[in-house]
Protein backbone atom coordinates (compact mmCIF):
# COMPACT_ATOMS: atom_id res chain seq x y z
CA UNK A 1 0.00 0.00 0.00
CA UNK A 2 1.21 3.60 -0.51
CA UNK A 3 2.20 6.10 1.47
CA UNK A 4 -0.72 8.69 1.13
CA UNK A 5 0.52 11.41 3.39
CA UNK A 6 2.29 14.75 1.25
CA UNK A 7 5.45 15.79 2.30
CA UNK A 8 4.59 18.43 4.50
CA UNK A 9 2.27 16.78 6.82
CA UNK A 10 4.72 13.90 7.12
CA UNK A 11 7.52 16.62 8.28
CA UNK A 12 4.56 17.87 10.66
CA UNK A 13 3.95 14.31 11.68
CA UNK A 14 7.66 14.03 12.23
CA UNK A 15 8.29 17.05 14.20
CA UNK A 16 5.66 16.60 16.11
CA UNK A 17 6.23 12.93 17.39
CA UNK A 18 9.76 13.64 18.23
CA UNK A 19 8.63 16.42 19.89
CA UNK A 20 6.93 14.77 22.02
CA UNK A 21 8.93 11.92 22.64
CA UNK A 22 11.86 13.87 23.78
CA UNK A 23 9.67 16.07 26.10
CA UNK A 24 8.02 13.31 27.62
CA UNK A 25 12.21 11.72 27.80
CA UNK A 26 13.09 14.94 29.25
CA UNK A 27 10.31 14.63 32.24
CA UNK A 28 10.90 11.28 32.93
CA UNK A 29 14.89 11.67 33.74
CA UNK A 30 14.07 14.75 35.67
CA UNK A 31 11.52 13.46 37.61
CA UNK A 32 12.11 10.33 38.23
CA UNK A 33 15.95 9.05 37.03
CA UNK A 34 18.54 12.14 38.08
CA UNK A 35 17.14 12.00 41.74
CA UNK A 36 19.11 8.38 41.48
CA UNK A 37 22.38 10.73 41.33
CA UNK A 38 21.81 11.62 45.22
CA UNK A 39 23.54 8.67 46.54
CA UNK A 40 21.68 8.36 49.94
CA UNK A 41 20.09 6.07 51.57
CA UNK A 42 16.59 8.19 52.14
CA UNK A 43 16.59 8.75 47.99
CA UNK A 44 17.37 5.05 47.22
CA UNK A 45 14.70 3.43 49.58
CA UNK A 46 14.00 -0.22 48.51
CA UNK A 47 17.21 -0.21 46.36
CA UNK A 48 19.81 0.52 48.95
CA UNK A 49 21.09 -3.15 49.28
CA UNK A 50 21.49 -2.97 45.41
CA UNK A 51 22.35 1.19 44.86
CA UNK A 52 25.73 0.34 42.71
CA UNK A 53 23.20 -1.36 40.06
CA UNK A 54 20.70 0.73 40.44
CA UNK A 55 23.38 4.00 40.07
CA UNK A 56 25.10 1.89 37.06
CA UNK A 57 21.68 1.36 35.44
CA UNK A 58 20.33 5.04 35.90
CA UNK A 59 23.25 6.41 34.71
CA UNK A 60 23.56 4.12 31.51
CA UNK A 61 19.68 4.01 31.15
CA UNK A 62 19.65 7.86 30.53
CA UNK A 63 22.54 8.40 28.13
CA UNK A 64 20.81 5.65 25.96
CA UNK A 65 18.13 7.48 25.97
CA UNK A 66 19.29 10.94 25.64
CA UNK A 67 21.90 9.32 22.53
CA UNK A 68 18.69 7.95 21.04
CA UNK A 69 16.99 10.68 19.03
CA UNK A 70 20.31 12.64 18.08
CA UNK A 71 20.83 9.34 16.17
CA UNK A 72 17.48 9.95 14.30
CA UNK A 73 18.24 13.46 13.45
CA UNK A 74 19.64 12.92 10.11
CA UNK A 75 21.17 16.48 9.06
CA UNK A 76 22.89 15.89 11.89
CA UNK A 77 23.74 11.95 10.93
CA UNK A 78 24.97 13.39 7.22
CA UNK A 79 27.12 15.96 8.57
CA UNK A 80 28.85 14.55 11.46
CA UNK A 81 29.18 10.79 10.17
CA UNK A 82 32.02 9.99 12.70
CA UNK A 83 29.99 11.63 15.74
CA UNK A 84 27.16 9.26 14.34
CA UNK A 85 29.38 6.37 14.37
CA UNK A 86 30.86 6.97 18.26
CA UNK A 87 27.45 7.88 19.54
CA UNK A 88 26.15 4.07 18.30
CA UNK A 89 29.00 2.62 19.82
CA UNK A 90 28.51 4.29 23.43
CA UNK A 91 24.91 3.47 22.42
CA UNK A 92 25.42 0.13 22.35
CA UNK A 93 27.85 0.11 25.04
CA UNK A 94 25.29 1.73 27.53
CA UNK A 95 22.81 -0.56 26.88
CA UNK A 96 24.75 -3.88 27.42
CA UNK A 97 26.21 -2.61 30.70
CA UNK A 98 22.08 -0.93 31.59
CA UNK A 99 20.39 -4.55 30.61
CA UNK A 100 22.86 -6.38 32.52
CA UNK A 101 22.00 -3.84 35.94
CA UNK A 102 18.47 -4.97 34.70
CA UNK A 103 18.76 -8.86 35.16
CA UNK A 104 20.40 -8.08 38.95
CA UNK A 105 17.44 -5.42 39.78
CA UNK A 106 14.99 -8.24 38.12
CA UNK A 107 16.20 -10.97 40.03
CA UNK A 108 16.53 -8.64 43.19
CA UNK A 109 14.13 -5.67 43.92
CA UNK A 110 11.79 -6.45 41.03
CA UNK A 111 10.96 -9.78 42.34
CA UNK A 112 10.51 -8.86 46.46
CA UNK A 113 7.47 -7.17 44.75
CA UNK A 114 5.89 -10.03 42.67
CA UNK A 115 7.31 -12.40 40.21
CA UNK A 116 4.86 -11.68 37.67
CA UNK A 117 6.98 -7.59 37.94
CA UNK A 118 10.20 -9.20 37.57
CA UNK A 119 9.74 -11.58 34.59
CA UNK A 120 8.27 -8.66 32.50
CA UNK A 121 11.22 -6.80 33.55
CA UNK A 122 13.51 -9.45 32.73
CA UNK A 123 12.20 -9.91 29.03
CA UNK A 124 12.10 -6.30 28.69
CA UNK A 125 15.91 -6.39 29.38
CA UNK A 126 16.52 -9.23 26.42
CA UNK A 127 14.34 -7.51 24.38
CA UNK A 128 16.64 -4.87 25.00
CA UNK A 129 20.29 -6.69 23.64
CA UNK A 130 18.36 -8.02 21.06
CA UNK A 131 17.34 -4.95 19.20
CA UNK A 132 20.40 -3.24 19.68
CA UNK A 133 22.49 -5.94 19.34
CA UNK A 134 20.42 -6.19 15.74
CA UNK A 135 21.05 -2.63 14.89
CA UNK A 136 24.36 -2.99 15.30
CA UNK A 137 25.27 -6.20 13.25
CA UNK A 138 22.93 -4.70 10.57
CA UNK A 139 25.63 -1.62 10.21
CA UNK A 140 28.35 -3.95 10.40
CA UNK A 141 26.55 -6.13 7.34
CA UNK A 142 26.20 -2.51 6.04
CA UNK A 143 22.73 -3.59 5.24
CA UNK A 144 21.06 0.49 5.61
CA UNK A 145 17.33 -0.03 5.62
CA UNK A 146 17.41 -3.34 8.22
CA UNK A 147 19.86 -1.21 10.26
CA UNK A 148 16.88 2.01 10.64
CA UNK A 149 14.08 -0.54 11.30
CA UNK A 150 16.39 -2.31 13.89
CA UNK A 151 17.51 1.17 15.76
CA UNK A 152 13.60 2.40 15.51
CA UNK A 153 12.65 -0.84 17.52
CA UNK A 154 15.73 -0.24 19.56
CA UNK A 155 14.77 2.94 20.65
CA UNK A 156 10.70 1.76 21.13
CA UNK A 157 12.39 -0.99 23.84
CA UNK A 158 14.63 1.98 25.70
CA UNK A 159 12.02 4.11 25.81
CA UNK A 160 9.92 1.12 27.24
CA UNK A 161 10.37 2.52 30.59
CA UNK A 162 9.48 6.02 30.17
CA UNK A 163 5.77 4.18 28.53
CA UNK A 164 5.64 2.29 31.29
CA UNK A 165 4.91 5.06 33.64
CA UNK A 166 2.19 6.89 31.15
CA UNK A 167 1.26 3.29 31.21
CA UNK A 168 0.93 2.52 34.86
CA UNK A 169 -0.50 5.99 35.67
CA UNK A 170 -3.05 5.55 33.41
CA UNK A 171 -3.88 2.59 34.44
CA UNK A 172 -4.30 3.42 38.00
CA UNK A 173 -6.60 6.77 37.32
CA UNK A 174 -8.91 4.17 35.12
CA UNK A 175 -9.32 2.50 38.33
CA UNK A 176 -7.95 -0.78 37.79
CA UNK A 177 -5.69 -1.48 40.49
CA UNK A 178 -2.81 -0.52 42.88
CA UNK A 179 0.80 -0.28 41.17
CA UNK A 180 1.64 -3.31 42.42
CA UNK A 181 -1.14 -4.88 40.22
CA UNK A 182 -0.80 -2.72 37.13
CA UNK A 183 3.06 -2.96 36.86
CA UNK A 184 3.45 -6.07 35.40
CA UNK A 185 0.27 -5.73 32.27
CA UNK A 186 2.33 -2.14 31.78
CA UNK A 187 5.68 -3.88 31.71
CA UNK A 188 4.25 -6.15 28.90
CA UNK A 189 2.50 -3.53 26.99
CA UNK A 190 4.80 -0.83 27.32
CA UNK A 191 6.93 -2.08 24.63
CA UNK A 192 5.08 -4.84 22.62
CA UNK A 193 1.87 -2.39 21.28
CA UNK A 194 4.71 0.34 20.56
CA UNK A 195 6.53 -2.46 18.64
CA UNK A 196 3.43 -3.57 16.87
CA UNK A 197 2.50 0.00 15.91
CA UNK A 198 5.88 0.85 14.53
CA UNK A 199 5.62 -2.68 12.36
CA UNK A 200 3.08 -1.45 10.67
CA UNK A 201 4.81 1.46 9.77
CA UNK A 202 7.71 -0.02 8.86
CA UNK A 203 6.60 -2.76 6.46
CA UNK A 204 3.57 -0.21 5.09
CA UNK A 205 5.54 0.36 2.03
CA UNK A 206 7.48 -2.49 1.35
CA UNK A 207 6.50 -4.22 -1.93
C1 LIG B 1 14.44 -0.91 28.50
C2 LIG B 1 15.04 -1.72 29.30
C3 LIG B 1 15.00 -1.57 30.80
C4 LIG B 1 14.85 -2.58 31.70
C5 LIG B 1 14.72 -4.06 31.38
C6 LIG B 1 14.84 -2.00 33.00
C7 LIG B 1 14.74 -2.71 34.18
C8 LIG B 1 14.58 -2.16 35.43
C9 LIG B 1 14.36 -2.90 36.65
C10 LIG B 1 14.31 -4.42 36.78
C11 LIG B 1 14.18 -2.01 37.66
C12 LIG B 1 13.86 -2.30 39.13
C13 LIG B 1 12.32 -2.26 39.29
C14 LIG B 1 11.84 -2.58 40.69
O1 LIG B 1 12.55 -3.18 41.47
O2 LIG B 1 10.68 -2.24 40.98
C15 LIG B 1 14.36 -0.69 37.06
C16 LIG B 1 14.29 0.49 37.75
C17 LIG B 1 14.59 1.72 37.20
N1 LIG B 1 14.96 1.99 35.91
FE1 LIG B 1 15.06 0.68 34.41
N2 LIG B 1 14.99 -0.64 32.89
C18 LIG B 1 15.10 -0.34 31.55
C19 LIG B 1 15.32 0.91 31.00
C20 LIG B 1 15.55 2.05 31.71
C21 LIG B 1 15.92 3.32 31.15
C22 LIG B 1 16.20 3.62 29.67
C23 LIG B 1 16.00 4.20 32.17
C24 LIG B 1 16.38 5.65 32.02
C25 LIG B 1 17.03 6.31 32.92
C26 LIG B 1 15.65 3.48 33.40
C27 LIG B 1 15.58 4.02 34.67
C28 LIG B 1 15.18 3.33 35.79
C29 LIG B 1 14.94 3.97 37.08
C30 LIG B 1 15.06 5.45 37.39
C31 LIG B 1 14.58 2.95 37.97
C32 LIG B 1 14.26 3.09 39.46
C33 LIG B 1 12.79 2.84 39.70
C34 LIG B 1 11.93 4.02 39.50
O3 LIG B 1 12.08 4.99 40.24
O4 LIG B 1 11.12 3.97 38.54
N3 LIG B 1 15.40 2.19 33.07
N4 LIG B 1 14.60 -0.82 35.72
Amino acid sequence: MKNTATPTTKVWLNRTGWSLIILTGAAFLVLVAFRYFVFTEEVYDRFWAIKWWVLGHVLTGSIALIIGPIQFWKSFRNKYIHLHRTLGKIYLITILAGSLCAFVMAGTSALAISWQWAASLGILGVAWVITAGMAYISIRKKKIVQHKEWMIRSYIVTFAFVTFRIFVAMGMAAGLGEFDEVAPSAGWTSWTIPLLIAEVFIQWGKD
